[in-house]
């Protein structure tokens, strides 16, 4: 006899790890003006986010992050489509999915007329916690975020870069093992973005907390993210590691440079495996492979042989700028310049002091 059992197909590891879900995910706002077309927001999202990963979700203004942050955090329902938070449907008990994750809203949120520390007092009683026993995790999440020392000044004398901090901290006020953030280093300065990057990498290698955030700096999404989705006008158009999505772009780009006077290795440079777009301009040579870093010990030995000295090799990834235009056709930056068709970005100022700035 056949067990039932056996006939469902055993769930995959990335299946069993993911802690958040989206699954065919659709959302439509009702036209501004009657008469004009309903253009889906989001339309027809999928991804997994694994327990542990910072998960980046990229896109130009526009694009729907904002969207389905609020589809995944039961701030509006998918219609249809569906998502999962560890398992949950996040329509069929949103305040216990409210209690599991936290949330950092794209606009600033804390309220100017309290001190920092009341605005995560405040936070922490909306999760049924007493000001007497949530007193020392806030004095820690202060001292983290490098508040400690404005934390009784009221938020309105913050200034951008220690506001966004505050609101990072009221997201994890009640510890939740999954956070979202819309657009978290939206106005900081390079500084700042580096020091918010350094509290995230903090939740996850040693919270383990999950992280899923959007964002449409490329560097960010690279340099942060272990996953990124990226998504275009409501669709999901690649995703991946950073390195998947460079590799795909026909990978790295290796420059060699010769001696000078040194003779043609065009040949030799032609011959080896993996080299593609091969171009030569004097002493350097320029071409396309895979894995760049794994081909230039290659590159050396095969000079050598021919008795040719290298002066240099460099190896270079494609940016995910390149990764865009490729997929879409159009640059990144052409797009996110469209900023009348968003919502609240340009609510951000633009120039913020550095983290941990006075
Ligand atoms: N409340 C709303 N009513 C009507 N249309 C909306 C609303 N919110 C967003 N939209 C539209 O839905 C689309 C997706 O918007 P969304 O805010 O999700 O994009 P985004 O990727 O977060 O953009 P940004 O980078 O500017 O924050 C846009 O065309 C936007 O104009
Ligand atoms: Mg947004």
């Amino acid at each position: 006899m056949t067990d039932p059992a056996r006939s469902i197909p055993a769930p995959t590891l990335a299946e069993r790890t993911s802690v958040i879900e989206a699954k065919d995910l659709r959302m439509a706002y009702p036209p501004a003006r009657r008469g004009d077309p309903v253009r889906p927001a989001v339309d027809g999202v999928s991804f997994q986010v694994r327990a542990g990963e910072i998960f980046g979700f990229l896109g130009p203004n526009g694009a729907g992050k904002t969207t389905t942050v609020s589809l995944l955090t039961t701030l509006l329902s998918p219609s249809p489509g569906s998502a999962f938070i560890e398992g949950v449907d996040v329509t069929s008990d949103p305040s216990e999915i409210r209690r599991r994750i936290g949330l950092v809203f794209q606009i600033s949120t804390a309220d100017g007329e309290l001190t920092g520390r009341e605005n995560l007092v405040f936070e922490a009683g909306l999760y049924g916690r007493s000001p007497a026993t949530v007193r020392p995790y806030i004095d820690s999440l202060l001292a983290r975020m490098e508040l400690t020392h404005v934390a009784d000044r009221l938020v309105k004398t913050y200034s951008g870069g220690m506001r966004r901090r505050l609101e990072l901290a009221a997201g994890m006020v009640h510890e939740p093992k999954i956070l979202f953030l819309d657009e978290p280093t939206l106005g900081l300065d390079p500084q700042g973005r580096a020091g918010f990057w350094k509290y995230i990498r903090y939740l996850r290698d040693t919270q383990g907390v999950t992280i899923f955030l959007t964002t449409h700096y490329l560097d960010e999404a690279d340099q942060l993210c272990d996953r990124i989705a990226i998504i275009d006008h409501g669709k999901i158009i690649a995703s991946g590691t950073p390195n998947e999505l460079k590799d795909r772009m026909g990978g790295d780009t290796v420059e060699v440079v010769v001696a000078a006077g040194a003779s043609d290795v065009t040949s030799v440079l032609a011959g080896l495996p993996g080299v593609l777009e091969l171009h030569r301009s004097g002493d350097q040579y320029r071409f396309k492979c895979v894995r760049g870093e794994s081909l230039v010990p290659k590159v050396v030995l095969a000079c050598e042989r021919v008795g040719v000295e290298i002066a240099g090799v460099a190896t270079r990834k494609p940016s995910l700028d390149e990764v865009f235009l490729n997929l879409t056709g159009h640059s990144y930056r052409e797009e996110g310049e469209v900023r009348s068709e968003s919502n609240g970005s340009d609510s951000a100022p633009a120039e913020l002091p550095a983290m941990g700035g006075a």
